[in-house]
């Protein structure tokens, strides 16, 4: 058998042996590349496993040693799905290494350089590009002749010029091509995404970045730096604008009596709408939602342009959050002093530890400022926040003597709890359930028999 094709079937091989249920798709043969991932966060280390997986031999690097330390030893830090499991696979099959130190990418052969680093909010609401300059400055001086740095990192309207201009290497390419992963579900949305974008000033170069996701059935955009960054932010805004929505008519239904559930089944079943991210809450939240709305505005600003839906958006968002406040505080007889307040939920959304602008913190840091006492519960986020909070390792320790119970993040295993428990636990059985995940059929009754006996 000919070296390529005993490769093709090692390809093959690696994408069955780990083509775990998290992969659905078939694969068709691709070209193998080297590929060099910098910054192993979420999206970096999803981008390096995904790519690894797809048959490329990825080359990841971070500044943090210690991160590099553990990645090397096989322990993904992070708790996205999928990823232990493929880190394992990936590293036994030597499809993905760790460096240290970008100099290590010397001699490497790496065609393709991807930025995955945190570009977060700044003060002014701009987003923060001192850690992509940096990593630009470290391949000026390593990457090879003709190869590609494709930006992940989403960066503001207008910034890949700069980024061009900072990199002063006119034999390397530069492309953007952002990422439209989600906490939780990254490494699934790698592999099946809803369609890959790259922008760059060389048609060539995009091609060459959308031939290593050959193995990914979605359709390819080529466009131009400038539109990928308002893809992004676009994209990000109006999911943001849609969730507002969501929440101001979730309101609505509450004060109106009418099911929200039925009105979200009614809504999404038009094919128009869709019945995807109509799941209300106490705001929305994330490293991205408040970030991407932010710069947009910000993009909108420079150019004189101003954006109402979004600047009503980011209002709506603070709104809801005040209405969470608000209605725990009337569950709690219209006073939160002295209370003791059961949350379930920290993290932004369930499936991920990340606490970054997570809705359920924002509510809990208004409840402390009136003087009540808030006992939380994750299954896996943690979160110190000071006087009259704390973490409890259990739902049911949360409620104990609790005289409200706030349902704040959507984790699977709070809508699984049996009500009777919590309605026992409980001084009040006062539930408010921001997700609207709790099994009406059984809570409702539980709630209201324990009323009529007067113990609700
Ligand atoms: C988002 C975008 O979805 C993704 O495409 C982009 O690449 C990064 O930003 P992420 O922030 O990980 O992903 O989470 P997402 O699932 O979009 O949720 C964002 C916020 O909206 C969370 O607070 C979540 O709880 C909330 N949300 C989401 C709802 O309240 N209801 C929904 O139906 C969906």
């Amino acid at each position: 058998m000919t070296n390529c094709g005993r490769y093709c079937c090692q390809v093959m091989a690696i994408v069955k042996a780990i083509s775990r249920p998290l992969w659905t798709k078939s694969r068709k043969k691709i070209t193998m590349s080297n590929v060099g991932v910098i910054g192993l966060g979420y999206v970096g280390l999803t981008t390096a496993l995904g790519l690894a997986s797809l048959g490329h031999t990825v080359t990841g690097y971070d500044t943090d040693h210690n991160l590099i330390h553990k990645l090397s030893e096989g322990d993904v830090l992070i708790h996205e799905e999928g990823l232990q499991s493929a880190l394992e696979e990936l590293s036994s099959l030597s499809r993905v290494r760790f460096i240290r130190k970008a100099s290590e990418f010397l001699g490497a052969d790496v065609e393709f350089f991807f930025i995955c680093v945190p570009t977060p909010q700044s003060q002014t609401g701009h987003a923060d590009l001192r850690f992509v300059f940096s990593a630009i400055k470290e391949l000026s001086a390593v990457a090879s002749k003709n190869s590609v740095i494709v930006l992940k990192s989403s960066v503001p309207f207008g910034a890949g010029a700069r980024l061009v201009s900072a990199l002063a290497r006119p034999d390397v390419f530069v492309a953007s091509s952002p990422e439209f992963l989600r906490e939780g579900s990254a490494l699934r949305d790698f592999m099946n995404p809803d369609r890959i974008l790259v922008g760059s000033e060389s048609e060539s170069a995009s091609r060459r970045v959308l031939g290593l996701f050959d193995g990914l059935d979605a359709p390819k955009i080529v466009t131009t730096k400038e539109a990928t960054e308002l893809i992004k932010y676009s994209s990000n805004a109006y999911l943001a604008m849609r969730l507002s929505f969501v929440n101001d008519l979730a309101h609505l239904c509450e004060k109106t009596g009418v099911s929200f559930r039925h009105v979200a089944e009614g809504m999404g079943t038009d094919s128009r709408i869709g019945s995807e991210f109509l799941s209300p809450g106490p705001g929305w939240g994330g490293s991205c939602f408040p970030k991407d709305t932010s710069a947009l505005l910000s993009v909108a600003s420079e150019f004189g342009v101003s954006l109402p839906l979004v600047e009503a958006t980011v209002r709506a968002n603070s709104q809801a959050i005040y209405r969470s406040v608000e209605t725990i505080r009337q569950l709690a007889g219209g006073s939160l002093l002295g209370k003791t307040i059961g949350v379930w939920g920290l993290a932004f959304k369930a499936g991920t530890d990340d606490i970054r602008e997570s809705p359920a913190l924002k509510v809990i840091g208004q409840l402390l400022g009136e003087g009540c006492e808030v006992k939380a519960y994750d299954p896996v986020a943690t979160a110190a926040l000071g006087e009259g909070y704390r973490q409890v390792n259990s739902a049911l320790e949360a409620v104990a003597g609790a005289h409200v119970l706030a349902v704040l993040t959507e984790w699977q295993e709070f809508a699984e709890i049996i009500p009777s428990c919590v309605a026992d636990a409980m001084a009040v059985s006062n539930i408010f359930d921001a997700r609207g995940i709790l099994p009406a059929n059984l809570w409702k009754p539980a709630v209201e028999s324990l009323r009529s006996t007067g113990e609700g």
